[in-house]
């Protein structure tokens, strides 16, 4: 294996994504089957062989869960946006505050920190909204590619691994945040609510799994660069090469 290091870095993402994050989404919808059948179980007087601890386990999985699919995130951005960063400034143009860039990663993880240890709602409403807001602030940060022919909501944005990854880590932090909601409402409507958000991250999860390799397909590695890049992506055509003499 013989990598150039802007290769190594485009892969770090992809990596942590299938030994992280995906194994960690297969134990936290195994056990949120368990706690849904246990509670089931229960409730119609049925005797449950599954053990009481499985929704706290499903909470903690899923806590880690929602930590490792921000990370992710940020991993996937971080790579694209300040190589045009670095490439701007070597041109003389940089027109993006590296500080500001900066500050906007203390406040997504800052926020997350808080998020996680907040209690009473009205902090736990801002620190998800000042975490989500921040992510997505650096999300659209030029240089990241979207599908979306720079423009938002055109081109192929429905099935690029921007729109789905972004609205999947959102997702992500709202879980979080409506923790002690699910456990007091007596009514089950938080618990619904979530079941039903987190059916679709789970299908925003294999959306990735599909995005994410089918772009590992199209980027080439560095030192093809200069030569795929002269192909037209529009007509699926490349220039010929040279007739031998
Ligand atoms: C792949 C993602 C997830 C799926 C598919 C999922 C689905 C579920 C399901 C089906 C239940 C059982 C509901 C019932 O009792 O009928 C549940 C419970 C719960 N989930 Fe999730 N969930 C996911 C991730 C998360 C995350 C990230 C968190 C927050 C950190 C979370 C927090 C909870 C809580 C607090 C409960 C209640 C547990 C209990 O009754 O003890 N879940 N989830
Ligand atoms: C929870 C799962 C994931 C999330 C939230 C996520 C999110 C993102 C985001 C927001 C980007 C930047 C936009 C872009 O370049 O398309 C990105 C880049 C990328 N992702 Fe993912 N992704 C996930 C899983 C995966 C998986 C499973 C793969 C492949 C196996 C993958 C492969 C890639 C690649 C190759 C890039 C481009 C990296 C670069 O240019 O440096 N991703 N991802």
């Amino acid at each position: 294996m013989d990598l150039a290091l802007p290769d190594i870095l485009k892969l770090i993402h992809p990596i942590m994504a299938v030994t992280i994050v995906f194994p960690l989404i297969g134990i936290a919808v195994y056990m949120a089957t368990q706690t849904r059948q246990r509670r089931l179980q229960v409730a119609h007087q049925d005797k449950s062989k599954i053990p009481p601890s499985v929704g706290t386990e499903h909470v903690r999985v899923g806590r880690w869960l929602a930590i490792a699919v921000v990370g992710v995130e940020l991993l996937g951005i971080t790579r694209p946006m300040f190589n045009k960063i670095i490439q701007d400034q070597a041109r003389g143009n940089s027109s993006t505050s590296v500080i500001l860039i900066l500050l906007m990663y203390v406040v997504a993880i800052g926020s997350l920190v808080c998020l996680l240890r907040a209690r009473p709602k009205v902090w736990r409403a801002t620190f998800a909204t000042l975490s989500g807001a921040a992510i997505i602030v650096l999300s659209l940060q030029p240089g990241i590619f979207r599908r979306d022919n720079g423009q938002l909501f055109q081109g192929e944005w429905y099935v690029s691994h921007w729109y789905l990854g972004v609205t999947v880590t959102m997702l992500m932090i709202f879980s979080i945040a409506i923790v002690p909601d699910i456990y007091q409402d007596r009514t089950n409507r938080w618990r619904l609510i979530h079941i039903v958000l987190n059916c679709v991250a789970v299908l925003l999860f294999i959306g990735q799994g599909m995005t994410g390799t089918r772009d590992l397909l199209e980027i080439p590695l560095s030192w093809q660069e200069s030569h795929v890049y002269q192909c037209d992506f529009v007509n699926k055509k490349c220039p010929e090469p040279p007739a031998p003499k």
